[in-house]
């Protein structure tokens, strides 16, 4: 006979069964160790408040806690990012782990694939997400978890050095202390935002410094404390950004607002759009004078900027004009999309000249999946910075192609 509380008990079973299917076929869960850490941890009890459905749905995330404008800064993260994450880690048995960004079930992924002999540790910034996510832990029954109370900028030196180190909020900069934190051969898997997108890298020591061995399109709450991000942000007109992370770009509003108003200049590549993450890596760690132009749905549908802006556009801007990346419908050049530039202002033609070769470049020589190499070193940057260099606080990032 089935009672009620014998369904409510083999529920989240199924669900957690077909969700580890669903990720294998994903491409998410690549080798057994993650599914069968994914296949035990009882995923639901780390979010007691939401619906079941949600708490195993691959992509979405559930909410923990929200600022003062409503926006989230604690999620339990999406099952699919955090399998590809700990696919990237490399976990093995008896390894010790950092995971800077706590919520409970990454951790207990985490001890899972350490096993018996492995250590595994949680920092968050906020009492109420550690405290919460220790009694998740151990209502769970992760009681070897440590959790602990801290800014994740300085790591958690009593524990180090680490195998691996996992950072779970959208990280600007890579600190010190994560470098010197890590073994020799130790690996750190960290959501980078360079120049205005997150990408999770998995990092290996490289010297002083970190090589990517890996790296993957993801979204994350924003890292808060000492490490949190420095951007400037303009508001060009209502509905109209320009964002950059970039020391050496000029963003005069007014101006280039006044650019927008010029007649636009269209440039068509002649090559294919297609795989944007990749394009857009490229560009912006190319482009001379680099910008991510955002436009409000109400703009684009008035006309006056492409649709391309609406999740943000890698720009190319100078004192007074600007150009961006759209795209068009063409079958005659084998795929489904042609890249081309729309530039506004006195400077359209040279600005569009650039940003038109580099489209053609990319498609050309680079236009495939994980065609870049990350760097990260740390240290005083050199001067004059390397073009293709994004400065930081700690240190610089730069990308070479294959
Ligand atoms: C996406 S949530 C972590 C999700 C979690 N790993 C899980 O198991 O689902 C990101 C967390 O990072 C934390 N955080 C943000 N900045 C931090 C910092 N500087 N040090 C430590 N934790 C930080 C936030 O408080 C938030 O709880």
């Amino acid at each position: 006979m089935t009672t009620v509380s014998d369904s409510t008990v083999r529920e989240p079973a199924a669900l957690r069964a077909a969700m580890v299917s669903a990720l294998r076929d994903e491409g998410a869960i690549t080798s057994e160790p993650v599914a069968a850490a994914f296949a035990a941890v009882p995923r639901h009890l780390f979010a007691p408040d939401a619906p079941l459905e949600l708490a195993y749905d691959l992509h979405r995330t559930v909410p923990v806690k929200k600022d003062e404008n409503g926006l989230d800064i604690s999620v339990m993260s999406a099952a699919h990012l955090q399998a590809v994450m700990l696919e990237q880690a490399g976990i093995a048995p008896g390894m010790k782990v950092l995971e800077i960004g706590s919520g409970g079930v990454n951790a207990a992924y985490l001890q899972e694939l350490v096993g018996n002999e492995g250590e595994v540790t949680t920092v968050d910034i906020d009492r109420d997400i550690i405290d919460r996510a220790r009694l998740c832990l151990d209502d769970a029954g992760y009681t070897r978890v440590k959790t602990v109370l801290a800014d994740g900028e300085t790591g958690v030196p009593d524990g180090a050095p680490y195998d691996r180190i996992i950072v779970t909020a959208a990280a600007w900069d890579i600190p010190p202390s994560w470098i010197s934190g890590l073994t020799g051969n130790g690996r750190l898997v960290v959501p980078l935002t360079v120049r205005g997108t997150t990408r999770s890298i998995a990092f290996d020591r490289d010297g002083e410094g970190l090589v990517s061995r890996s790296y993957r399109l993801a979204r994350f709450v924003p890292m808060q404390g000492e490490g949190a991000a420095e951007e400037r942000k303009v508001m060009l007109r209502e509905g109209v950004a320009l964002q950059t992370d970039d020391v050496r770009v000029r963003l005069t509003a007014e101006v280039l607002n006044h650019a927008l108003d010029a007649p636009r200049l269209e440039r068509w590549s002649g090559a294919a759009f297609d795989l944007p993450d990749e394009l857009e890596l490229y560009l912006t760690f190319h482009l001379s004078s680099p910008a991510r132009l955002h436009a409000a749905k109400d703009v684009v549908e008035s006309g006056l900027v492409e649709a391309s802006a609406l999740l943000g556009v890698p720009a190319l801007v100078s004192e007074d004009s600007i150009a961006y990346r759209t795209r068009r419908e063409n079958e005659g050049i084998g795929v489904g999309f042609e890249s081309g530039v729309i530039a506004h202002g006195p400077q359209a033609e040279a600005l569009a000249d650039e940003y038109v070769n580099l489209l053609r470049h990319w498609a050309q020589d680079h236009r495939r999946r994980g065609a870049a190499t990350f760097r990260y070193l740390p240290g005083p940057a050199p001067t004059p910075l390397p073009q293709d260099a994004v400065l930081r606080r700690h240190g610089a990032v730069t990308v070479v192609w294959h």
